[in-house]
């Protein structure tokens, strides 16, 4: 890796499930385009946020990075080196350093094992034999995501729902990832719990330097945890930008909606956005529409927009790194008003940072 490659690089990421259909010959009849053509980056100890409506690509998103499913065109590049196609052989050295947190802890724990087997289990799969051995590892690892190290010996339903997911947690921090790729980790959990959970994962990005894919379809949520947003529609990407340009200047139609529906996300000092109501569901990806594919509840969608897909490119009044997919970008407003990482003041209650092992959390 050279020092100006990033840590992880897509271009042309693609996903597209092949639908089956036939008699007595099955064929392919069909394709869900659920990832079309992503490029993004993610630098080392960054946190990029990734938001969108359900069915959008996310989850397809984060499992091709971690290479769970194999990619139908497109590269992955981390550190420099090209795991697109890369066979099991070859993805063992990277595969310890990318790791993945899932959104439903119940269903992400083994429920017969212990917690020390269940965080123990991935040390011994990549042969990793820590200098005081597995058994203060993990104790280690229970106290770095804030559960008492004596509950070693305790099954996952002897947890509440927070405990579990900082469970899935250690689990993923057993073998020292690079990068975390945590699809919806706090979406199950009570709201109050929520924020202690974004809390420690922010805790560990800070003091380990951990990079993070943080997936989640709650703009606020990912205003406090994430220092770049891509915003995603129907298996594209139409917007990516620095937190305070996104929030506070975004450029796309979509974005803009899925913004006016989230009071909080607006900063203190700008007027309240008028809500945006979205007509509509999102359409299916098997038969997205044509060019633009948000123009079927765009209300300023046009025949270029069904005709051209629209590049993902700074539009003017846009900052460095600030790319929009869209011809008639929404007018700019002015970033500098807008306060950078400000405390929350609402949402998730992410101020109350309070790390309290072995509580409700
Ligand atoms: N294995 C699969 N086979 C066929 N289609 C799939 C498969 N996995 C996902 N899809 C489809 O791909 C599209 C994107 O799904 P994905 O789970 O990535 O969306 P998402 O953004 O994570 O949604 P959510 O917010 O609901 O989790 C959806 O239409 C989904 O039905
Ligand atoms: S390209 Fe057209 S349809 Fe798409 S978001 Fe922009 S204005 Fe709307
Ligand atoms: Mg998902």
């Amino acid at each position: 890796m050279s020092s100006t490659d990033p840590l992880l690089d897509v271009s042309g990421l693609t996903k597209h499930f092949p639908i089956k259909g036939g008699f007595p010959i099955r064929r392919t009849v069909g394709a869900v385009q659920a990832v079309d053509g992503l490029d993004f980056s993610v630098a080392e100890g960054e946190s990029l946020g990734l938001v969108g409506e359900s069915g959008c690509g996310k989850s397809t998103t984060g499992r091709l990075i971690t290479r769970l499913l194999e990619p139908t065109a497109g590269r992955i590049s981390y550190r420099g080196q090209d795991i697109t196609h890369a066979s099991r052989k070859e993805l063992a050295p990277v595969r310890s350093e990318i790791q993945m947190i899932f959104q439903d802890p119940y269903a992400s724990l083994n429920p017969r094992q212990t917690v020390g087997k269940i965080i123990t289990a991935p040390m011994e799969i990549n042969g990793i034999n820590p200098a005081g051995g597995h058994e203060a590892r993990v104790r280690e690892l229970l106290e770095t995501v804030g559960l008492n190290p004596e509950h070693y010996n305790r099954f996952p339903h002897e947890f509440s729902g927070g405990q579990r997911q900082r469970i899935g947690v250690a689990r993923a921090l057993a073998l020292e990832p690079k990068l975390i790729v945590a699809d919806e980790p706090v979406s199950a959990l009570d709201v109050s719990i929520q924020a202690q959970v974004v809390n420690l994962l922010q805790k560990l990005q800070k003091e380990l330097g951990i990079a993070f894919l943080f997936i989640a379809h709650d703009l606020a949520i990912v205003r406090h945890f994430s220092q770049r947003v891509a915003v995603m529609y129907l298996g594209r990407i139409v917007e990516i930008a620095d937190r305070e340009d996104l929030y506070g200047n975004p450029r796309h139609p979509y974005t803009r909606a899925l913004l006016s529906a989230v009071p909080e996300a607006s900063a203190d000092d700008t007027p309240a956005r008028e809500r945006i109501r979205l007509v509509g569901d999102v359409p299916s990806p098997v038969n997205p529409p044509s060019g633009c594919r948000f123009r079927t509840r765009c209300w300023k969608a046009t025949d270029k927009c069904a005709s051209e897909a629209p590049p993902l490119v700074r539009v003017e009044g846009s900052r460095e790194g600030h790319l929009t997919a869209c011809h008639y970008p929404e007018d700019p407003q002015s970033v500098a008003a807008v306060p950078k990482a400000r405390g929350a003041s609402s949402g998730p209650r992410l101020d109350k940072a309070a790390e309290d092992p072995g509580a409700g959390a």
